[in-house]
């Protein structure tokens, strides 16, 4: 029999959302007539955008004739939509990134798994707590860590700890890293890093050469104008970051699949020499080796976003979220309980009741109020004793659900 990655052996039994998935599964098997409200995942549940839609039957009508047929498209994504993302997405806010620099591809989850394959095996990885699994689980697959202690915490991470006393917004370890992740706006703690802070992590990682994994798949949900929603933003950021985006959210592409990552030609690693390697030329030779890229319809469909009418129709179903995350907010807040996020972020993090655990927390709400949250353990040690709402739900579903935490928390 074949020997399997024994890595894949450290991992915790199930990947956190299709755990909780298995469990509201379970439950809902055997209370049928529950109607549950599901805030858990942050998955879209508005429409996919007029303009979007149209853009998308238009290039599919294109496919249906010889003249607009395509087939293989460049796998780093069409011209024109790189050309559109560098010019909204950057060069309208004052940042200059080129076309070249940025690659299509079918969404974050991806783009954040993948980026460690083409750092060495022995790169020392500074990882926030609590995170985005993604980043801790790829990094276990590939063999950069040891197994978990009694809190799920890998030998070989450098965790970097997200608490209330610093905002959930970690500062630099005191030791050199090679990749350093950073997620703002903050999936889960809906927490936002400050122009300042972000220098602070440019400076560290210039200092020693780290490699900063920006994530900024929820730039879209920034309200606050003094809040940079790129980490170019900052000087000296394209000597040292590498940034993910996303249209999951901004643009309901949960289902439909695009997002972007950004590798500025100037980014640089080390051979085993110590010779200057330009990461941009590695991402695009595994990029165009493994990725055939996104679809043509897709990629029209992203471009759309760009358009007068599509940034309209975003930024309604933004604001639509971003209502519900203050729905939220103030609903946990009038019942007494300590709420983080969601003011700059569609996630809303909530210290639980009493001292009571993640885990206690979220099966008191699905078993009682049949509400699915995510809780916070989920994301990490730190993450202990909190339980996130998502705000991508239909309106009078949030307000019910507010209403029934309301009802079991006072009952
Ligand atoms: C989440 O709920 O954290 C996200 O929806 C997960 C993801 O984007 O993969």
């Amino acid at each position: 029999m074949a020997r399997i990655n024994e890595n894949y052996l450290k991992l915790a039994a199930g990947y956190l959302f299709p755990e909780i998935g298995r469990r509201v599964s379970e439950f809902q098997g055997s209370h049928p007539d529950a109607k549950l409200i599901r805030l858990g995942i942050g998955d879209v549940v508005l429409p996919l955008p007029a303009a979007i839609r149209e853009a998308m039957h238009g290039a599919i009508d294109e496919l249906g004739t010889t003249e607009g047929f395509h087939g293989y498209g460049p796998e780093q994504g069409y011209g024109f939509l790189r050309e559109a993302i560098a010019t909204h997405e950057f060069g309208a806010r004052g940042v200059e990134i080129s076309p070249d620099e940025i690659f299509v591809s079918d969404g974050s989850k991806c783009d954040s798994g993948n980026i460690q394959e083409i750092f060495a095996a022995s790169a020392r990885v500074a990882i926030p707590d609590p995170v985005y699994p993604v980043y801790v689980d790829t990094n276990v697959m590939a063999g950069r860590t040891g197994v978990p202690d009694a809190q799920g915490r890998y030998a070989g991470l450098v965790y970097l700890p997200c608490t209330e006393s610093n905002g959930f917004s970690p500062e630099p370890p005191s030791e050199p890293v090679d990749l350093v992740y950073l997620c703002f706006p903050n999936n889960p703690t809906g927490s936002t890093a400050t122009r300042e802070q972000l220098a602070g992590w440019v400076e560290y990682a210039r200092g020693c050469g780290a490699v900063l994994l920006y994530d900024a798949a929820y730039e879209a949900f920034i309200r606050d104008p003094d809040v940079p929603r790129s980490i170019y933003e900052i000087d000296g950021a394209r000597e040292c970051a590498i940034e993910f985006r996303s249209y999951s959210k901004k643009a309901g592409f949960t289902g439909v699949r695009c997002g972007f990552i950004v590798v500025p030609e100037q980014l640089a690693g080390t051979d085993e020499g110590g010779a200057a390697v330009p990461i941009r030329s590695l991402w695009n030779r595994r990029h165009s080796t493994k990725f055939n890229g996104a679809s043509y319809p897709v990629q029209v469909g992203a471009a759309a976003c760009y358009t007068d009418a599509g940034r309209e129709q975003i930024q309604a179903n933004v604001d639509y979220y971003m209502r519900n995350a203050g729905i939220i907010r103030d609903g946990m807040e009038a019942i007494g309980l300590t709420v983080y996020g969601g003011t700059n972020a569609p996630y809303v993090w909530i210290r639980t009741p009493s001292g009571m655990g993640s885990w206690e927390f979220f099966d008191r709400l699905l078993g009682e109020a049949h509400v699915v949250g995510t809780p916070g353990a989920g994301f990490g040690a730190c993450g202990e004793g909190f339980l996130r709402l998502s705000a991508f739900g239909h309106r009078e579903q949030v307000t019910e659900a507010v209403e029934r935490i309301r009802t079991n928390l006072k009952g």
